[in-house]
């Protein structure tokens, strides 16, 4: 499409003079910047109000734009050839002469790198001469953005440019693994860990609750609405808002339902739009019922619990 080139034309423009913009991903709208500027990244930090040692996800059109930067291994390579492009981050070992910021991976060894689908991305990522840092495009410990309007709530006029690829797919960040060692699942997101389990066929562990930090972005403290949560509600309390993960027939106006008919899948791409919804209606508190502890309805609960936490 015309419009789309033209888009493209002026979001390369603002990246190549250091901007940071935010751009549309399967997962979740992304604040992106060239990951090999210092500059950018220091920016990216500081529109989000992230704490500086919370690293930030690399993100890349394919293998050869990757090649200078990271160390690859055959668990990489099995994943890759499955799922990426797609919501799957991959955590490897960062190449001593590799062009990332150091403001990016915090100085650390390793690197967070992902291969977006969206296409409207994959079409800028294409057109740049570097890849893109990109955090989630939300003020730091927030509820994600998953539509331009999302965006604007969060950044208002601070944001210089978003990049307008409509309602994200899939709804929820994406799954990391880190894959230096002994394959880890660092946070559970889009890809469910029984597909990524399918494919390396070796034992995996589950660190996304782990008490050792390895990633700094999964503080209980994450994901938030700003108002009360509660998960596993059979009844709610007066003056609650309540999450229903099916369609119901009721008179209530307090309810609010995730899907048609307990699609997981969809239930997982309404669920931070929905809670923005109940939030800017005015309710002081949400109430979730219990949603399906499976396949993506794992990665809802892990979300829902530490939006929970506030
Ligand atoms: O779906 C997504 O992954 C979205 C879209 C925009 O790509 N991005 C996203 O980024 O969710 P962010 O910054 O909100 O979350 C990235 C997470 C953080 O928890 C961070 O601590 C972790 O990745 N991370 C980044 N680099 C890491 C590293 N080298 N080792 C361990 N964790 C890392
Ligand atoms: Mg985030």
């Amino acid at each position: 499409m015309k419009s789309n080139q033209s888009n493209i034309k002026k979001a390369k423009k603002y990246l190549d003079s250091n901007e940071c913009i935010a751009v549309p991903t399967e997962t979740v709208y992304g604040l992106a910047g060239n990951a090999y500027s210092d500059f950018s990244a220091k920016k990216i930090f500081k529109l989000k109000k992230r704490p500086s040692n919370n690293p930030l996800i690399v993100h890349y059109y394919n293998l050869k734009a990757l090649e200078h930067d990271c160390i690859i291994n055959e668990d990489f390579k099995k994943l890759y050839n499955k799922f990426s492009p797609g919501p799957i981050t991959y955590v490897l070992k960062l190449k001593k002469n590799s062009k990332i910021s150091k403001f990016v991976t915090n100085n650390k060894n390793t690197v967070a790198i992902r291969f977006p689908k969206h296409k409207l991305l994959r079409k800028l990522l294409k057109v740049l001469s570097y890849p893109l840092a990109a955090p989630s495009a939300n003020i730091s410990s927030k509820l994600s953005s998953v539509q331009p309007s999302d965006v604007k709530e969060e950044f208002g006029r601070k944001l210089k440019y978003i990049l307008k690829g409509g309602r994200c797919s899939i709804g929820v960040e994406s799954t990391i693994i880190k894959l230096t060692d002994t394959p880890s699942i660092l946070r559970l997101g889009g890809l469910s860990v029984s597909k990524i389990k399918k494919i390396i066929k070796k034992q995996i562990l589950i660190k996304n609750k782990s008490k050792n930090k390895i990633s700094p972005g999964l503080f209980s403290l994450h994901y938030s609405p700003g108002i009360p949560l509660r998960m596993n509600v059979k009844k709610p309390n007066e003056g609650e808002a309540f999450v229903l993960i099916k369609k119901r027939k009721t008179n209530s106006k307090n309810y609010f339902f995730l899907s048609k008919n307990n699609n997981l899948i969809k239930a997982a791409r309404n669920l931070y739009p929905l809670i923005r919804k109940i939030k800017n209606k005015g309710y002081k508190k949400i109430a979730v019922e219990k949603i399906p502890n499976i396949g993506i309805g794992q990665t809802i609960n892990d979300r829902l619990e530490r939006a929970s936490k506030y």
